[in-house]
């Protein structure tokens, strides 16, 4: 949410930031900016709106001769999305100026103290406010360093930071608390950015940045210090292996597209090291040291929450640990009771989700041990639990998370098997079997992946016009059924809920009538009959139904009026194919209506405010 992007060095700067801000747009923005220093004159050129708007106004300015410059794609918090909120902020009095991911909280009784000694705001935001709190604590003999650290050190909230000054311009200032930063090295160059793509055709060097830190950057140098005492803070820069091709579309029109394709691969790059050579048991190294959970409370956000929900009778049945799955949001407000003995699993495939950051804290301070299930090396709740498992699937950029919940899937079902061989509580040769059937899924999914693709589309053609539409399903396919009604409503903005079809009886289904599509999900496992039932009762109603259900086989067939033929697999990898119909499902809705699919309206990526 917000992406920042500072440069220093030899290069036009403002190109790379832009360059920089556009690798950032997956983050969700609404207006966008850049500050530059040229001629010893502080510049600044904000536009509402996408990044083309900033270009046209950039297009009447010679920019190139400014070396360092800062940019910001921003998501409103305080203030609309206009010219006049959009980052970066100059000081009143002074040529600092700053771009800010976060919410500055107690602004507005700083807003009022610089208001009394006549500084005069002009726009909304708590952004402007912070920077004329730095304008504000730099006097004669305090330095920028010293007066932007007196500063942060006001700011209650969350925050990202870059900061520059018309009279130092090759220098920069960044800092962070519980909102994501980091450096890129170069030769002679140095950034700050909210996100590795920011800076990644540059470099790979990368340093990151912890809570409570505040940096200087030139051409060539870096310095860290502690904000509280600024005392220097001794870091290396880590190599990053990933590459720019796989932060970019290879072809397809749609990064949404492009990730729902790679779920194969993500599912092979995900079991790569986690069998024994036998294929015979499971092996995740980083859990070893940590006993088997008595309890386990899984905490996570929106799609990852659905990878808890989906995993939950497996934990049960296979591992004997009693489990539950919470929004992260409710259980960092409550006063939770944590059983003594009892693990915390927070996902999240960014590791920057805020809620799901206060809750690991939150867990953390009631010593239960936390494991973390994240996407991005170097993040926030990566850094902080006391495990934590990669899911390998590679950078995520369209907003709508796709790979990454296939990829937290199956590490949740290679977690389960584990724990069920430590607890010896598998049922014999369930964990050689499952394996060998992980083994096929890639190839199985590629084959499936366009054939589901051609199918999708043909019935998001049909049903794109309804207004709203029901997602249902049992057991596992229950989560599968809500993922499948927030992928509808955040790409195609269309009303859709999803419903545990059971559950339809005791109200919904008075909401059925014949311009209400449900997507009935069916699969063949245990709760094939029960699916059916509550089928009929939906069909009886006159409302139009797909069956989202395997090849009928003897005993295994339903009476639907229109059905959708998923390939079978072994047991809940059902799952894994029944995930990618509903993705593609509601990207072709959204394409065909004509939404910005990797963008959707108000969303971010990375939701780093509560
Ligand atoms: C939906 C989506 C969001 C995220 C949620 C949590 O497509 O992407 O619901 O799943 O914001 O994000 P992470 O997993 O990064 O904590």
């Amino acid at each position: 949410m917000c992406g920042i992007i500072g440069y220093t060095g030899h290069r036009p700067a403002v190109p790379v930031v832009i360059e920089g801000l556009r690798r950032l747009e997956y983050r969700g923005y609404d207006s966008a900016g850049v500050g530059f220093v040229q001629g010893r004159e502080l510049h600044i050129l904000r536009a509402a709106g996408k990044l083309r708007q900033l270009e046209n106004k950039l297009a009447s300015c010679g920019t190139f001769l400014a070396t360092s410059a800062i940019g910001h794609t921003r998501w409103a918090t305080h203030g609309a999305p206009t010219e006049a909120n959009a980052h970066p902020h100059k000081a009143f009095r002074g040529g600092v100026c700053l771009v800010h991911n976060g919410i500055f909280e107690n602004y507005a009784e700083h807003k009022q103290i610089l208001q009394g000694k006549g500084c005069v705001f002009s726009s909304e935001t708590d952004t402007e406010v912070l920077v004329n709190l730095v304008a504000d604590e730099r006097v004669p003999g305090v330095s920028l360093l010293e007066a932007f650290a007196l500063a942060l050190r006001k700011a209650q909230g969350a925050y990202a930071v870059a900061l520059m000054d018309q009279d130092e311009p090759d220098v920069l200032y960044a800092a962070r608390h519980s909102a994501p930063l980091l450096l890129g090295i170069g030769r002679g160059e140095n950034y700050v950015a909210s996100d590795i793509p920011a800076f990644l055709p540059y470099t790979r060097d990368v340093v990151f940045l912890e809570d409570g830190e505040i940096v200087r950057i030139t051409p060539a140098s870096w310095q860290i210090f502690s904000l509280a005492d600024l005392m220097p803070v001794s870091k290396s820069a880590q190599r990053i292996d990933w590459d720019m091709q796989s932060a970019q579309k290879d072809g397809f029109r749609h990064f949404m597209l492009k990730e729902i394709f790679e779920q194969p691969r993500a599912i092979a790059e995900c079991m790569a090291g986690r069998t024994d050579a036998s294929r015979t048991a499971v092996r995740i190294p980083e859990m070893d040291a940590l006993p088997v959970p008595s309890r386990l409370r899984i905490i996570a956000c929106g799609t990852s929450f659905h990878a808890g929900l989906w995993i939950l009778p497996l934990l049960e049945e296979w591992a004997g640990i009693p489990t539950n799955v919470e929004i992260a949001s409710e259980f960092r407000y409550r006063k939770p009771l944590l059983a003594p003995g009892e693990t915390t699993l927070v996902i999240s495939q960014s590791g920057e989700t805020a809620d799901t950051l206060a809750a690991l804290r939150i867990a953390r301070e009631r010593h239960s041990p936390v494991i973390g299930l994240c996407n991005v090396v170097g993040s926030s709740i990566a850094r902080e639990t006391d495990a934590v498992i990669f899911t390998q699937a590679g950078p995520e950029i369209s907003v709508a998370s796709t790979k990454a919940l296939c990829s937290q899937m199956l590490v949740l079902l290679l977690m389960a098997l584990y724990w069920g061989q430590r607890q010896n509580s598998l049922p014999k040769g369930l964990a050689p079997e499952a394996l060998r059937a992980l083994d096929g899924l890639p190839a199985q999914l590629e084959t499936a992946l366009p054939v589901l693709r051609t199918e999708a589309r043909a019935l998001a053609w049909q049903h794109a016009s309804a207004r709203s539409m029901f997602f249902l399903g049992r057991g596992q396919s229950y989560p599968l059924a809500l993922e499948g009604a927030l992928k509808v409503k955040e790409l195609s903005y269309i009303h859709a809920e999803g419903y545990a079809a059971g559950e339809m009886k005791h109200g919904p289904i008075a909401l059925i009538e014949p311009d209400f599509p449900s997507f009935f999900l069916a699969p063949h496992d245990a709760l094939f009959a029960k699916s059916r039932s509550n089928l009929e009762e939906v069909q009886a109603r006159r409302g139009p139904v797909v069956v989202l259900t395997n090849s009928p086989k003897p005993g295994l067939h339903l009476d639907a009026r229109q059905a959708w033929i998923i390939p079978d697999a072994w047991g809940p990898l059902k799952g894994f194919f029944f995930l990618p119909a509903l993705q593609l499902f509601s990207y072709e809705a959204a394409t065909y209506l004509g939404k910005d699919v990797d963008q959707p309206r108000n969303l971010a990526k990375s939701v780093t405010v509560e």
